[in-house]
């Protein structure tokens, strides 16, 4: 059957607004489209195909899998979802790992242990959330609640309750929220869909510590900083903290769906049987090319090749402006990049992204004005040379429209 991206509009729920091109095969960090026409991928599938794409350890444990066993749900368990968590826990703070689908259902069970855990250890009264501006956590509504941009949640009836949000990067503005009530704070050590905002050592441990003051849980939300995107495992191994909590999805799986939820013991021991679940989550097909994903990344070849491949990316996106004027900050940290577009070109960053995918090159936005780069994570130097290629083409035809 041929299909076209007009079948979209026909058949689909109109919650996207999908790029005119259909990718139809991808390799490493080029993609092919319908027409056979090429791309270099700077967008990684947003920060899921930390591979690339098709990687041999990845394709070779999906197949080896396949042959094997698919599904048992939860009744059971399976030897690839023990492996993996038990490698989650060897290489983190974590001694326990819960297993969902998505990044949303990592965090979704995180605040309900929160909730839980603060019901059974202290009251019914401890049930505040606190979280902040700008930070996505998924879209299930207890999550897009929690996130901190309120266009999101609107329009869905009564939003889940006693969820506040701070200013990220100022701990004076959460430490006005936080109180003993305070069962949790939910954060992204490094905001991604906020538009790629690193937060401070001072931050970050200012709120660790006003955490264990108030006696209320630490969860951070690794879903796009995690599994090596940093050039750290997690992105807290860098910051001097430990969270009670920690999320991880998205390249866990290097794009088959799978997500986690790290804890401790002392934590993890109120979601007790019956408590929380799903059909899905620690299924034998996604944990064994997590098993896959997770070996390949977590090597020192490949954290450190991420520190060494964002300078390229820096220094693309510095050359760039150099000649063209285009961008007032590059920030971000490891592969995880953005561009902040200056006075000029604010609310653009939409029409950057679809300029160079003229020219092929696929890159993100993140919010109206800082173009994205979420690469794999062994994106080869060749690649990047020949994107930011395109990349110049694509800012150049901009400047001059
Ligand atoms: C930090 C963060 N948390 C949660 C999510 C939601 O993950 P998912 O789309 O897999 O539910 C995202 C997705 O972009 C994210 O960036």
């Amino acid at each position: 059957m041929q299909v076209s991206r007009s079948l979209f509009d026909e058949v689909m729920v109109p919650n996207y607004a999908p790029s005119a091109v259909i990718p139809a095969k991808g390799l490493g960090s080029r993609v092919w489209d319908q027409n056979g026409r090429e791309f270099i991928d700077f967008a990684g599938g947003i920060a899921v195909n930390c591979l690339g794409h098709c990687h041999p350890a990845l394709v070779g444990a999906l197949k080896e899998q396949a042959d094997k066993l698919w599904h048992l749900s939860n009744v059971m368990t399976n030897e690839p979802a023990l492996i993996l968590a038990q490698k989650l826990v060897n290489a983190t703070f974590a001694e326990k790992v819960y297993f969902a689908n998505s990044g949303a259902e990592a965090n979704e069970a995180a605040l309900k242990l929160a909730r839980r855990w603060a019901k059974n250890e202290v009251g019914e009264h401890k049930t505040q959330i606190i979280a902040f501006k700008q930070g996505f956590h998924g879209r299930t509504f207890f999550t897009v609640t929690v996130g901190g941009q309120p266009a999101y949640s609107d329009g869905f009836g009564p939003k889940p309750a006693d969820i506040v949000h701070a200013e990220y990067n100022n701990l004076a503005s959460f430490e006005a929220l936080i109180s003993d009530n305070t069962c949790a704070v939910m954060l992204e050590p490094l905001q991604g869909e906020g538009g790629i905002i690193t937060p401070t050592k001072e931050f970050i441990q200012g709120v660790a510590a006003l955490c264990k003051k108030h006696n209320a849980l630490m969860i951070f939300d690794e879903v796009q900083s995690g599994v090596g995107r940093t050039g750290e495992l997690y992105a807290y191994m860098g910051l001097g903290v430990v969270p009670d909590i920690l999320t991880t999805a998205k390249a866990l799986g290097g794009g088959f769906p799978i997500g986690a939820m790290l804890t401790t013991t002392a934590i993890a021991k109120h979601l007790v049987v019956g408590t929380h679940g799903s059909t899905y989550g620690g299924n034998p097909l996604a944990c064994a090319v997590g098993i896959a994903a997770f070996d390949t990344v977590n090597t020192p070849e490949v954290l450190n090749g991420v520190k060494q491949r964002e300078q390229l990316f820096r220094e693309g996106l510095t050359a760039i402006n150099a000649k063209y004027d285009v961008f007032s900050e590059i920030r971000g940290q490891g592969l995880l990049i953005g561009a902040a577009l200056n006075d000029k070109y604010q609310g653009k960053a939409r029409d950057f992204m679809l300029a160079a995918a003229d020219e092929g090159l696929m890159m993100l936005v993140a919010g109206y004005s800082v173009i994205r780069m979420t690469p794999s994570l062994i994106i080869p130097e060749a690649d990047i040379a020949e994107g930011f290629k395109r990349l110049e083409k694509a800012v150049a035809k901009m400047v001059q429209a």
